[in-house]
């Protein structure tokens, strides 16, 4: 019987592929105050300073260097291998994993090439910049696009199926994640109460070695592809 694996995924996993995390050192929340360009209150505050923001990791994520590196090369491949077995739960707003195959993704705190109607709540594909004076494509209106960002203090999305995925997981791994925003930083232990066995796999020792079975540090490109061998061989 193939196994059931969720896989947790946080900003180390893009960091080889040129985009920054945002708790390192000349991380992306060192450049910006969070509340200055990542809340409803900043939005509201100083749009255009919002706007900018995404508009620049908008551009920088179109950029021809920023690729899937071999981390999201081996998690399409165990998709590949496991199908409707496999799911990733990504933090990320990049595209990164569906650029690499995946197609199993749930991006709960939103997506970057993709904007949202404030007023009708409907998210659409958008790869260009945007602010206040692009007409919303749902109702013709200026002022009502917002990045399709799930904000602190918003809520995170997908939240029924993914306590639904954990529930039947036989393993779980976090991938790349600092483990410090929640709920996503829970999703360990939920995880451990059903039974998976729980996998961190990180260029950092790790922070709550109690939360989990198992720990492989490196970087995602090296550690993330042989543990997924290991992971498929063990199932052969
Ligand atoms: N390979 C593996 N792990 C790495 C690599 C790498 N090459 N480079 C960095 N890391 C690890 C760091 O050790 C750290 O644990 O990735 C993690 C990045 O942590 P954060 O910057 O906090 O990113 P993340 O956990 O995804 O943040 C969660 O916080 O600000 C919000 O909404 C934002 O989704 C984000 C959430």
């Amino acid at each position: 019987m193939k196994p059931s694996v969720v896989i947790l995924t946080g900003a180390g996993i893009s960091a080889e592929s040129g985009l920054k995390t945002f708790r390192d050192t000349d991380g992306l929340w060192e450049e910006h105050r969070v509340e200055e360009v990542a809340t409803p209150e900043a939005f509201h505050a100083n749009p255009e300073l919002v706007y900018r923001f995404y508009n620049l990791r908008r551009a920088q994520l179109r950029q021809a260097s920023v690729r899937p590196n071999a981390a999201h090369k081996a998690l399409a491949s165990l998709e590949s291998a496991l199908g409707d077995r496999c799911l990733i739960i990504t933090q990320n707003v990049d595209n990164l994993h569906e650029q690499a195959g995946s197609e199993r993704i749930l991006h709960m705190h939103g997506e970057l090439l993709s904007a949202r109607c404030s007023v009708t709540g409907r998210s659409y594909s958008y790869t260009e910049a945007f602010d206040a004076s692009t007409p919303c494509a749902c109702c013709s209106l200026p002022g009502t696009l917002r990045p399709d960002i799930v904000w602190f203090g918003e809520v995170p999305l997908y939240m029924d199926e993914i306590e639904n995925a954990l529930s039947g997981a036989d393993v779980f791994i976090a991938i790349g994640t600092s483990g410090q925003v929640y709920p996503a930083a829970g999703f360990v232990q939920v995880a451990k109460q059903y039974g998976a066995r729980t996998v961190e796999l990180n260029t950092e020792a790790p922070t709550r070695p109690d939360a989990f079975d198992d720990y492989r540090q490196g970087p995602a490109s090296e550690v993330v592809p042989a543990y997924i061998q290991t992971l498929l061989d063990e199932h052969k």
